[in-house]
């Protein structure tokens, strides 16, 4: 009996501490901001942590700053009351799991978890800086729920939205709108949390930012920025790295010219394309997109994304990485020096190529065949066009893809050719420029660069996946490295869901490695029992190790070595071969081959 009155009186005192806690708050240069303190569980283990939420980091990009770099939010209104998530970016939603949040054009907000634990190093916790995915056209910070990564790994998390679409990425000249505003708002941002996240018990020499998709890809493209220099100190790719096909272009004019179009603006020059896109609405800016998308009539110049993607805008993106790549190999590159002073963390998941399915709509995926004829016709020569573009892909190049993605011993199945399709996006989009990246990143003396291949198939997934798929999908990991902090009610109608406990230990594992590396720059340490199990060693170019994230972790090496060969060396040189053996012929033009041979006009 006692026992029981013991254990109720102390529940209700934890009751009323709770309850007559303060509130926290924190003051800087800009003013005092207050937030609230909520509590977490994560493996029936509670926490407690503070949260900032809807902090204006940039003046509200409207009117004569719609297609402006991002300015310094001023002072703020005092006290200011950071308890709400601010409106997402104007965005279509269209995604299966995608709830449809309030959207605002003025939506350059941040949000802060500060865990309510002393920090492991009197300098402060280290920081984790999240950039959201969605292809640039979609997302905010808001679903990121923080406060589990943060409490259990002790570290402050940040979650930021970025202006997406058209209205983030605009660039028809370099007077007028000159591009890649997301990045400069996620810089800003950076720029803010160097400001000012001691106040809130944050250390910015420890600042790790990370992402995944269209966050990964931004991770990795500030991570070639050199004026970020002192903004943070490592970076974490969670799949997308910068020679993901499709993401860049020269421009978006013809996108821009297609919006106006639609909008019923004449689109004479540029002039009146820019103040027609000025003064139309966000709400008329997305119409555009889902309309478009909904009359499945995207021009061929949109059918990238929909909306507008990152540009070479000369400034953030000076070239394309590809190019950065190449001439990195025998020159000085500003860009690839500044990316081998920072830590990476790089990954890939298992089958990330079963995003593709999507375009077979989320019914019947269990069901999808596809045949021998579609292969060779739609897959294979779709693949192509993202790869190279306008390039004329030559026969010879098209019977080495089909030849690499056959199951040769049922070569015509069409439930293994469902397989190899997944294959082949996964390795173009993601898995070979991954493994391009981290060589990069690692080809040089004294860096730490680690990889990761995140496999286990898990009971939910972010993307429609049919179980045939068998490995992690585009986004799985998300879900662990979070600490299943994801308001699942919201995203996928489920309630009341316990993901199974192998996953909760995978989650607790991964949110220490991730944690670590974020305090330390190196995921082992400190040692703890939670990743005491499996030691993740370094990448390098000649050992090319990496971790394994399944039921049980594992070690492995040459990750998509071959795959990454296939592509860079065999081929590249079979297509440059076949490309310039057709400009002979075709300048020897009716000269017999002899005579042309003769003229050694090549050579
Ligand atoms: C805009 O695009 C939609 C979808 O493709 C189309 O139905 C509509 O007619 C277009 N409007 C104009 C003015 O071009
Ligand atoms: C590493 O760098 C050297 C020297 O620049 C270069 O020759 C080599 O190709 C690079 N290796 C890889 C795997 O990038
Ligand atoms: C959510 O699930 C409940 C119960 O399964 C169902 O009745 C409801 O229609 C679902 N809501 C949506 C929006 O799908």
């Amino acid at each position: 009996m006692a026992y029981f009155t013991a254990r109720i009186f102390i529940l209700v005192s934890l009751v009323n501490r709770f309850l007559s806690a303060e509130i926290p708050s924190v003051t800087i240069r800009l003013g005092t901001i207050s937030g609230e303190t909520k509590s977490v569980i994560f493996r029936n283990k509670p926490y407690e942590v503070d949260r900032y939420l809807g902090i204006p980091y940039a003046k509200p990009p409207t009117g004569e700053l719609r297609f402006r770099k991002p300015e310094p939010f001023g002072p703020f209104p005092e006290p200011y009351s950071a308890t709400d998530f601010g409106p997402a970016c104007p965005q279509a939603f269209i995604l299966p799991h995608q709830p449809e949040e309030k959207t605002s054009e003025d939506c350059l907000f941040l949000n802060i978890y500060v865990p309510r634990q002393e920090s492991d190093q009197r300098s402060g916790h280290a920081v984790m800086f999240f950039i959201h995915g969605g292809g640039f056209s979609m997302g905010s910070g808001t679903m990121y729920d923080g406060g589990v990564l943060s409490s259990v790994g002790n570290v402050i998390v940040v979650t930021i939205n970025y202006r997406l679409g058209l209205l983030g990425f605009l660039d028809i000249d370099n007077a007028k709108s000159s591009g890649n505003f997301g990045f400069f708002d996620q810089r800003l941002a950076l720029q803010w949390v160097n400001e000012h996240i001691g106040a809130f018990g944050g250390d910015k020499d420890r600042v790790t930012i990370f992402g995944e998709s269209a966050g990964s890809l931004s991770v990795s493209l500030q991570m070639i920025y050199p004026p970020n220099d002192g903004l943070f100190r490592s970076g974490i790719s969670q799949s997308a790295a910068l020679t993901i096909p499709g993401y860049y272009q020269e421009n978006n004019i013809e996108i821009a010219k297609y919006f106006a179009e639609n909008m019923s603006c004449s689109v004479g020059d540029m002039d009146e394309v820019f103040s027609c896109l000025r003064s139309a609405t966000p709400e008329n800016i997305i119409k555009v997109v889902s309309d478009t998308l909904a009359s499945g009539g995207m021009a061929d110049k949109v059918k990238v994304q929909p909306g507008a993607v990152p540009t070479i805008d000369g400034e953030f993106i000076k070239t394309y990485p590809a190019d950065l790549y190449r001439k990195a190999v025998n020159e000085e590159s500003k860009e690839i020096n500044f990316f081998r002073t920072l830590k990476l963390m790089n990954g890939v998941n298992g089958k990330e190529g079963a995003i593709l399915l999507m375009v077979f709509g989320s019914d019947n995926l269990e069901d999808l065949e596809i045949t021998r004829e579609q292969m060779n016709t739609q897959q294979i020569p779709g693949a192509t066009a993202l790869v190279y573009g306008q390039r004329t892909v030559p026969e010879v190049v098209k019977q080495l893809l089909i030849a690499e993605y056959t199951d040769w011993e049922n070569p015509d199945d069409p439930r293994k050719l469902r397989e190899q399709i997944v294959r082949l996006f996964g390795d173009i989009y993601f898995n070979v420029p991954a493994i391009e990246m981290s060589r990069v990143h690692s080809n040089a003396s004294d860096v730490d660069s680690y990889l990761y291949n995140f496999v286990a198939f898990l009971d939910k997934h972010m993307l429609p996946t049919p179980n045939w798929v068998g490995m992690a999908n585009h986004g799985d990991e998300l879900g662990p490295v979070f600490g299943y902090s994801f308001d699942l009610a919201a995203l996928m109608n489920i309630s009341d869901y316990t993901p199974p406990e192998w996953e909760l230990e995978l989650s607790g594992r991964m949110m220490a490695y991730w944690t670590n590396f974020a305090k330390t720059g190196d995921p082992n340490k400190p040692a703890s029992d939670v990743v005491s199990s499996v030691a993740w060693p370094k990448y390098d170019v000649t050992s090319q190790s990496y971790i394994k994230f399944d039921r049980e972790d594992s070690i492995g090496q040459y990750l998509f070595a071959r795959e990454t060969d296939f592509w860079k060396n065999t081929v590249s040189t079979v297509f440059d071969a076949t490309e310039h053996a057709q400009t002979i012929a075709s300048q020897c033009g009716s000269k017999d081959k002899q005579t042309c041979d003769k003229d050694g006009t090549y050579g």
